[in-house]
């Protein structure tokens, strides 16, 4: 169902419906599997007479639960951390939070916008081991901002608004004493970086693209000779000149395998060689006439890099895009209370083939401001977000509670999109969500107001966090979970190239010819965009039994031990320097990540 005709859009939005429906009542009828492999199209086109209405009902696999009511701000900027803590923030002129900063502090800023003495917190440290936060000290405003993890595990976070238009701040990890908290640089970027985007880069610096009227992009930190910042054509190109209505901020970057940047802004994209500030080519324009970028905010990934057969050097890789508004859609929220439909399509597209050409496809529901990320099995979680209008404030309506599972690999276009179990919390404009090491996906944020409104209806300040809890997180897949018992490292580095050895164990013997080993990148999330997120499926050389401790007697403790041979990433461009979550994948059912350090 790769389809090129322009004007078929209705129709095929008709009977992709229909389809979908049907695959939705086949869904959430299955019977309870118990085994962990996915369901093939073959297996599921059996029919069934009774009609669910579509979300509602709780029905659809996984399942939600609150993680807290209150972290006290509103997680607008997310990023997970190398000792399983989530640096959260959202800005410091919403007015008082509902979280003091620690040591009765109070924060002097003549230049903020709602409260020059303020002595509550706009950003926390959630700790995941403990379920615990504290809270954390911005001196500035870091709102709409942009960050990446260097190499050393350091967030270096880029830009905001007003007095934060050029800040450069860090937070590094303080797993012993738990104690640190931001760090505000002295030298300052180039440009006001407000609603730029992030790219790590092979050699650990940071590429920084963008911002409201800043058509250009620098380096974190310079090199000696680089200039302050470069001018980028592209970002002038793709800017829509109504006032407002951008449709090119939040651009979306990846850093391909052979080093180059893909960039999608509005509806067109590039190949871009950052060291050369040259364009390479340009990709045909995303078909159809919906916008991708803030205001009008899709979402996009990077499939997953299949490093198993990459022997002849080639990688294919694969970028989709998925969801976003139509023209005008910003005007009409803001002037008339309007609130178009947002966007149903995906596009992917092939950007290692010679002549690659957008193949679309539609979601169960249109959705802007959607979350893509990227599961350690492969497969992408498409969540949040509003089925009408666009983002910004007050922009849009008809929250999309269901998030949408996406398997790449399907070939049936119809059972490829999944809906799954709804979300009770409604997460709008400044919300966001991030893959965690146990595979569970933190949720929160949304605040589609001027300043924090924790009484506005139907869409208050949200200051609560939930847990999207795929179902290979249930206890029926427990009996096929890896647990990973050692990574066994040189110098606590996984090396490019070369091989290290991975102990797991699974609960029975059981055939391991399915299992995969993924490196996930944590993302920076923001505005529907996870930057740096990226996965990797690395070559296994050798995978054998090292210990079955199956007992002769049927009472006794069972676990089976395996050692895996498996080669790190080839190169920095495939993967960029850093730690990743290395997930074990057996029957679609992944283990806790353990977090290993490339370099
Ligand atoms: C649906 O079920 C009916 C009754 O069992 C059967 O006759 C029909 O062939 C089925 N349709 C499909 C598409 O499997
Ligand atoms: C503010 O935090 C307190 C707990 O500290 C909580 O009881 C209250 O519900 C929170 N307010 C909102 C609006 O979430
Ligand atoms: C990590 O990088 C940051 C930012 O460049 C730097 O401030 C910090 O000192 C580095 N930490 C280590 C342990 O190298
Ligand atoms: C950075 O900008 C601030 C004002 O925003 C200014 O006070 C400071 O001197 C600047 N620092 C440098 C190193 O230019
Ligand atoms: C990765 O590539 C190998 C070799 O081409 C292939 O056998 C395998 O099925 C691929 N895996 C995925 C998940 O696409
Ligand atoms: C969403 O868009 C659809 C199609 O234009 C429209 O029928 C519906 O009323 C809109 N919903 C809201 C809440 O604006
Ligand atoms: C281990 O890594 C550190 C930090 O990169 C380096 O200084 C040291 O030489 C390495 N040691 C060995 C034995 O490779």
């Amino acid at each position: 169902m790769a389809f090129k005709i322009k004007n078929a859009h209705s129709f095929l939005l008709h009977h992709h419906l229909i389809t979908t429906i049907i695959t939705i009542i086949i869904i959430f009828h299955k019977p309870q599997t118990t085994t962990a492999t996915l369901i093939t199209p073959q297996q599921s086109l059996t029919n069934t007479t009774t009609i669910n209405s579509l979300g509602g009902s709780g029905s659809g696999r996984g399942h939600w639960i609150q993680l807290q009511k209150s972290i006290g701000i509103s997680a607008m900027h997310m990023q997970v951390m190398k000792d399983n803590k989530v640096v959260i923030f959202d800005r410091t002129d919403f007015g008082p939070s509902n979280i003091s900063l620690a040591n009765n502090r109070c924060r002097y800023d003549p230049r903020d916008m709602a409260l020059k003495i303020d002595c509550t917190a706009h950003s926390i440290l959630y700790d995941l081991t403990t379920d615990t936060f504290r809270p954390l000290t911005l001196q500035t405003d870091a709102w709409c901002s942009s960050g990446a993890v260097n190499p050393n595990g350091t967030l270096i976070q880029t830009g905001g608004f007003n007095d934060g238009y050029t800040k450069l701040r860090t937070f590094t990890p303080c797993p012993k004493n738990n104690d640190c908290d931001w760090e505000e640089l002295p030298q300052n970027l180039s440009s006001s970086r407000w609603y730029a985007s992030n790219q790590i880069l092979p050699d650990g610096r940071i590429i920084v693209v963008g911002g409201r009227s800043s058509f250009s992009y620098e380096f974190v930190p310079k090199n000696a000779n680089d200039p302050s910042f470069y001018f980028f054509r592209f970002l002038q190109i793709t800017r829509d000149s109504n006032p407002g209505e951008e449709n090119n901020l939040y651009p979306f970057l990846h850093l391909l395998p052979d080093g180059n940047l893909f960039i999608f802004a509005n509806r067109r994209s590039i190949l871009f060689d950052y060291n050369h500030n040259r364009v390479i080519r340009e990709f045909p324009i995303i078909p159809g006439e919906e916008k991708r970028n803030y205001p009008s905010t899709g979402s996009s990934v990077m499939l997953p890099l299949n490093l198993t057969g990459s022997k002849t050097g080639l990688i294919e890789v694969e970028i989709m895009v998925c969801g976003g508004a139509y023209p005008g859609a910003f005007d009409y929220a803001k002037k008339e209370q309007v609130f178009l439909e947002a966007s149903d399509s995906c596009g992917r597209l092939k950007v290692t083939d010679s002549e690659p050409e957008w193949v679309m496809e539609f979601m169960p529901t249109p959705r802007v401001m959607p979350d893509m990320l990227l599961l350690p099995t492969g497969d992408v979680i498409i969540l949040n977000g509003a089925a009408n209008g666009t983002a910004g404030w007050e922009n849009a309506a008809n929250p999309v509670l269901h998030p949408v599972l996406y398997r790449p690999g399907l070939v049936n276009p119809v059972l490829k999109f999944e809906l799954l179990a709804p979300a009770s919390t409604p997460r709008m404009y400044h919300s966001s969500a991030v893959l965690l090491p146990d595979g569970r996906i933190l949720v929160g944020g949304s605040n589609p107001h001027r300043g924090y409104d924790f009484r506005a209806y139907p869409y208050p300040t949200e200051l609560s966090l939930d847990i999207y809890n795929p179902d290979y997180l249930g206890p029926e897949m427990d009996q096929y979970r890896p647990s990973v018992d050692t990574v066994e490292v040189v110098n606590h580095t996984v090396e490019y190239g070369s091989l290290f050895s991975v102990v797991f164990s699974l609960k029975e013997k059981r055939d391991i010819n399915g299992i995969r080993f993924s490196m996930v990148a944590p993302s920076f999330t923001t505005h529907s965009f996870a930057m740096n997120q990226r996965i990797l499926f690395l070559e296994v050389t050798a995978l054998e039994e090292v210990v079955n401790s199956r007992p002769e007697s049927p009472q006794g403790p069972v676990k089976s031990v395996y050692k895996a041979m498996v080669r790190g990433p080839g190169s920095f461009t495939v993967a960029p320097p850093g730690y990743y979550m290395l997930y074990v994948v057996h029957a679609g059912v992944p283990s806790v990540a353990k977090w290993v350090h490339i370099r």
